[in-house]
């Protein structure tokens, strides 16, 4: 099969609205399961396939999500280029909640998860480069298709990532903030040094649902608002990644 492109859904993305003819894949990796079933399907005349990152049903937390498996589960169902869309809080003041970034570096702040296929036994060991730790042309195809959408994005910016489950605290964030961190998210890693280790082109599309730690005037960042701006620049996706595909 080849598949055009694969979405790997964040929170508050779970099924890939508007996908005709699909069936669903369950794919034996040697990593072990993926989040869930791969569902496959015509978009926008093209060949889409979706996963989501915590699952269908959101049980999966971001430090225990398969990365490896889901990256290899897409690779080998045949994706050609991968779009991780990502829920995010914002940090820079640009970056308040609804508004969609297509950033362009990463530092990566979590621990204890796998994030090379050369962690198994007898695997050759690579060094890949990371220093562009998105795909350019793939994010170009993003930001073209959004402006043909007209939906507004912000070109680049660095997006931290966290352990999680839990948000983090002021300092925390301060501290990102003086690394230069623009996003903070908590699934961005390892799943881009994954995709780069397959040669899979792979972008990110952010999704801001709240101001980070110390970056907006409340004093606690709730959940429920969390979703709901979510819900509001998730809707925004297919109509981007539409463009995306017919370009
Ligand atoms: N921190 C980390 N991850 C997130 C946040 C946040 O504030 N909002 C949405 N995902």
């Amino acid at each position: 099969m080849s598949i055009d492109l694969a979405v790997i859904g964040g929170s508050g993305l779970y099924n890939f609205p508007g996908l005709e003819n699909s069936s669903r894949h369950r794919i034996d990796t040697p990593f072990g399961a993926a989040s869930g079933d791969v569902v496959t399907g015509d978009f926008a005349g093209r060949k889409l396939a979706f996963l989501a990152r915590h699952g269908e049903s959101h049980t999966v937390p971001p430090h225990r999500v398969n990365y490896r498996a889901n990256l290899w589960a897409l690779h080998s169902l045949g994706a050609r280029k991968v779009i991780g869309v990502n829920a995010v809080g914002g940090i820079r003041a640009d970056m308040g909640p609804r508004v969609i970034v297509v950033p362009d570096q990463i530092i990566d702040y979590t621990h204890g998860r796998y994030t090379s296929f050369c962690d198994v036994e007898g695997a050759e060991v690579r060094h890949i480069d990371f220093s562009e730790p998105y795909t350019e042309s793939l994010r170009r195809e993003l930001i073209d298709a959004a402006a043909k959408a007209d939906i507004a994005v912000i070109d680049g910016g660095c997006y931290g990532a966290t352990q999680g489950p839990r948000l983090e605290t002021r300092a925390e964030i301060a501290r990102m903030k003086r690394d230069g961190c623009d996003l903070v998210g908590m699934t961005g890693m390892p799943e881009a040094v994954l995709a780069r280790e397959l040669e899979l082109p792979y972008a990110c599309l952010a999704l801001v649902a709240n101001f980070a730690a110390g970056c907006g005037d409340e004093a606690e960042i709730s959940i429920e608002e969390i979703f709901a701006h979510l819900a509001a620049a998730t809707a925004e996706v297919p109509r981007i990644l539409g463009h995306l595909l017919k370009s």
